[in-house]
């Protein structure tokens, strides 16, 4: 009986040590542990497959099937060199022509490791739901504080997560060099956490941060290469515009980084939601926030953003706009014309994923913008339904920090509004929480 219980003890140990072995075969390459997910076109009916490997790896197909198919089909993968090194290569496939609301599998040619995605519904018949959030790999010693808060945000199940910049603090300071390494431990810390509970990964679209681009403020794209590699969209400049489906759009804004806040970037901004009149859900994303929790108020690139940007919103249909690089929590009340009003956009972030300290939002005149602000690292669950927006905000732990929902109202509604408000500006309101 001892010799039959020894035996089955070795089996069991030669088990787990083949288990063992054979994860780190499948898993323990660079090229396996950085796939990752990103949009350039339709998310209905697209999806851009990216992956990092060494330089001398630059013959990879990809093989994918929808879950109920048994052929599985090829892909050539485009190689493109990560700018700024030799050591690593870019590996793309964008999968078109794909069916919307549907799972689909893939694997790197040569690997064995298995992959899912989901694309997105092409209506709003069942609600959305997505992840915000910015400043993440800021530590210098390692992406442990990320991958907690990725960890929480995946449990969610979102269907996408929706970043603001700073993503992996490559560039320290506005004379610092980029560090490509940290961009590759990003990709490694987001393909190991953003896994949703039925293992799907997470696609993401992210805003550049001034961490994000060589010189931090006042460049141009070509200092935000890099960026620009990791996280493709049509165009080279940096800002852009994602239609999700008829119902949903998201704009996607460079916060004085690659471009200026005024001139070009604020006009495309006028034409882009000009001609997305019927679009109900339109979310603007960027770094900077028009209304600081922590910085000043009168601060260069907040006052620009205000000055510019936020007349575009009211005017135009953004009700949410997400805001980071100040490393709190906040939200506003709705505003409009810098007074509170119902109708108006409310501003909400401030960009505190997995930062060292989150900050605690300071209060002068500033105070009675905030309708919630807190120094708390945070993850923001936003769900769209027809008519509705709704959002959940979370702590580093889990654990609810805020909610808060929205009706919007109907075009015609809103066009009365605009009027309206344009007649005469409902006086601002003082109260706040600092809960
Ligand atoms: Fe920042």
């Amino acid at each position: 009986m001892q010799s039959i219980t020894r035996s089955y003890r070795i089996l069991m140990a030669a088990i787990f040590l083949s288990f063992i072995l054979c994860g780190f075969a499948c898993f323990a390459d660079l090229a396996s542990d950085t796939v990752y997910l990103t949009w350039q076109q339709s998310p209905t009916s697209t999806m851009t497959i990216q992956w990092i490997s060494g330089a001398e790896d630059n013959k990879t197909n990809l093989e994918y099937r929808a879950i109920d198919d048994n052929e599985w089909l090829i892909e050539k993968a485009i190689d493109i060199p990560i700018p700024r090194t030799n050591k690593y290569i870019l590996h793309r496939v964008e999968l078109v022509n794909l069916n919307p609301d549907s799972n689909y599998l893939f694997k790197l040619s040569d690997k064995e490791r298995l992959y899912k995605f989901r694309t997105m519904a092409a209506d709003l018949d069942k609600p959305i739901c997505f992840v915000v959030g910015g400043d993440m790999y800021h530590d210098d010693d390692g992406t442990k504080s990320m991958c907690h808060t990725c960890l929480q945000a995946s449990k969610m199940d979102p269907c996408f997560a929706l970043l603001g910049g700073d993503i992996a603090y490559a560039v320290a300071n506005s004379r610092s060099p980029e560090i490509i390494e940290r961009w590759v431990e990003w990709v490694q810390a987001w393909n190991r956490t953003m896994i949703s509970p039925d293992g799907k990964l997470i696609p993401v679209i992210s805003a550049i941060g001034n961490h994000d681009i060589l010189g931090h403020f006042d460049q141009t794209p070509s200092e935000a290469k890099v960026f620009s590699t990791l996280f493709p969209m049509p165009g080279a400049q940096v800002y852009n515009v994602l239609d999700f489906n008829k119902h949903i759009s998201f704009i996607i804004l460079d916060s004085g980084h690659a471009n200026q806040i005024e001139g070009s970037q604020t006009k495309w901004l006028k034409t882009t939601l000009q001609n997305r009149k019927d679009v109900t859900h339109k979310f603007a994303i960027y770094h900077v926030p028009a209304y600081p929790s922590f910085r000043s108020f009168d601060n260069r690139h907040s006052s620009a953003i205000r000055r510019n940007w936020v007349p575009i919103f009211e005017k135009e249909g953004v009700k949410m706009a997400f805001e980071h690089h100040d490393h709190a929590y906040k939200r506003t009340h709705p505003l409009w014309n810098n007074k509170v009003n119902p109708n108006g956009v409310v501003y909400m972030g401030d960009g505190a994923w997995s930062v060292d300290k989150p900050r605690s939002p300071f209060f002068n005149t500033m105070g009675k913008y905030f309708a919630k602000s807190l120094p708390s690292l945070n993850f923001i669950v936003v769900t769209i339904e027809k008519g509705k927006q709704s959002i959940v905000a979370y702590n580093q732990q889990g654990q609810k920090i805020d909610e808060y929902s929205r009706v919007l109202p109907s075009t015609i509604e809103k066009i009365k509004d605009v009027e309206k408000l344009d007649e005469k500006p409902v006086e601002a309101v003082t109260a706040r929480s600092r809960a």
